[in-house]
């Protein structure tokens, strides 16, 4: 087991390119199961995640060809099989991807209950309620989900909660559905525009993804394709609020502005330094930031992954901040780390809400990464932090930010990985 020992109190400044989106490439990467040639992905990032992704996909027969960093030929058309390794898919969410590819594709798909970051409760309900409106029959039997359909036919389904990970799984099993699928209260984060966009690209007929509305036309056959995965929202989110925390001055390249836009508002807002062009942003330390108000919502609402982080950052503003969780119900468990460097901040009794009081500066502490984005916030503190701190449980960290530990040591940081 590792741990990064940060020396902090460095402003972090320079260039840092944006990997692609973890949570795009997880949906992608199973995608490819139902195209009938190889496809070629390209800006797919090299963490931990990607690696069970692969490792399943590997154990089902298909078969995976790096041809150069970040970029590989994957081929589905020999997949021999339906059920994905229990051991890979239930350590990670994303898995349930390989129900809605393999359900569309072959007729049914057997996996291991998703794992993934303890954030609270988070059943696949609505994944289950959109198959089964496809006519699939679903159960879960001894932590195993089956699903399996004669055929699967084109139905409108209305979300009762707008769920990125439903969505997305449901315009997988709708793809070679026969007629039309008509998807309403859908997600519109980024991945779910990216994965359409993939999806069409192979031949499917998708509109509306983006809007609250996703109407997709059931094709038969869709072919190989080269395709790059959008850059990751909240890996540059983190590396803005690494700018602002260390009164550094960073410029991202390689990322979408516009899904960056919920971001970049709060830390205006805060008066942090934000300049931006088509693909690049600067973000830069301008005058003592200011405490604000935020609410997580889905796309284009403030992501619920940059709460801890951004929470982090709120802990050194001038007043008193307020956070409130709207999408998971237990997203405050980095909390009593975060207490260890002298944050100021409670949290009501329901765990949904966090009352922040700035102090002047954080000390160096033993934390812990309870969970990939809480490990993140993590990292925040200790860059800003005054003296070292050590932080365990990295591998939640290195399941989403490729190369972090060279990316902040090439922005001035001070980061080493060490072995238990
Ligand atoms: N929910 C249900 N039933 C369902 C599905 C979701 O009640 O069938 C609830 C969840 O419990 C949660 C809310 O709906 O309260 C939203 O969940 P959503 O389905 O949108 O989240 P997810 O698919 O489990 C993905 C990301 C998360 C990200 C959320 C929200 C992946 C692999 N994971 O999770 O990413 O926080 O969307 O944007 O795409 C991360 O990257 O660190 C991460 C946790």
């Amino acid at each position: 087991m590792g741990k990064y020992i940060i020396e902090g109190g460095k402003p972090l400044k320079g260039n840092v390119s944006i990997s692609g989106a973890k949570n795009a490439a997880v949906a992608i990467i199973p995608a490819i199961i139902l195209s009938d040639e190889p496809c070629i992905i390209e800006n797919v990032p090299e963490i931990r995640d990607i690696k069970i992704i692969f490792n399943i996909l590997k154990n089902l027969g298909a078969s995976i060809n790096k041809l150069e960093e970040n970029t590989y030929e994957i081929d589905c058309t020999k997949i021999n099989s339906t059920s994905c390794s229990h051991e890979y898919t239930s350590q990670m969410r994303a898995s349930y991807y390989f129900i809605g590819a393999l359900l569309s594709k072959y007729g049914e798909a057997h996996i291991a209950m998703p794992g993934g970051c303890k954030l609270g409760e988070r059943p696949i309900d609505q994944h289950i309620k959109g198959f089964e409106a496809l006519g699939a029959e679903v159960e879960i039997v001894d932590g195993i989900v089956s699903a399996k359909a004669e055929e699967l036919k084109g139905k409108n389904i209305f979300l009762d909660i707008v769920s990125v990970g439903a969505t997305m799984n449901i315009m997988l099993a709708a793809v070679k559905a026969k007629g039309i699928t008509v998807i309403e209260n859908a997600a519109k984060e980024p991945h779910v525009v990216d994965l359409a966009n993939f999806l069409n690209q192979m031949g499917a007929k998708i509109k509306g993804a983006g809007t609250d509305k996703i109407t997709i036309t059931g094709v038969s056959k869709l072919k190989g394709v080269r395709y790059p995965v959008c850059p990751d929202q909240i890996e540059a989110g983190t590396y803005m609020v690494m700018a602002a925390i260390t009164k550094g001055d960073i410029t991202l390249n390689n990322v979408t502005t516009k899904h960056l836009e919920p971001i970049t508002a709060k830390l205006k807002e805060m008066n942090i330094g934000i300049e931006e062009t088509a693909d690049s942003i600067r973000v830069f330390y301008k005058e003592p930031f200011s405490a604000v108000n935020i609410k997580t919502m889905p796309y284009p609402g403030f992501p619920t992954d940059m709460q801890p982080i951004i929470t982090t950052l709120l802990g050194l503003a001038r007043g008193e901040s307020r956070v409130i969780e709207s999408i998971f119900t237990d997203r405050f468990l980095y909390v009593n780390e975060l207490l260890k460097t002298g944050a100021k901040l409670e949290i009501n009794a329901k765990n949904d809400r966090a009352v922040i009081t700035g102090v002047a500066s954080y000390k160096g502490a033993d934390l812990c990464a309870t969970d990939l984005r809480a490990g993140a916030a993590m990292m925040c503190a200790a860059l800003a932090a005054e003296g070292t701190s050590e932080i365990s449980n990295i591998h939640y960290i290195e399941r989403g930010y490729e190369n972090v530990v060279e990316k902040i040591t090439a922005l001035g940081g001070s980061i080493k990985r060490t072995e238990d």
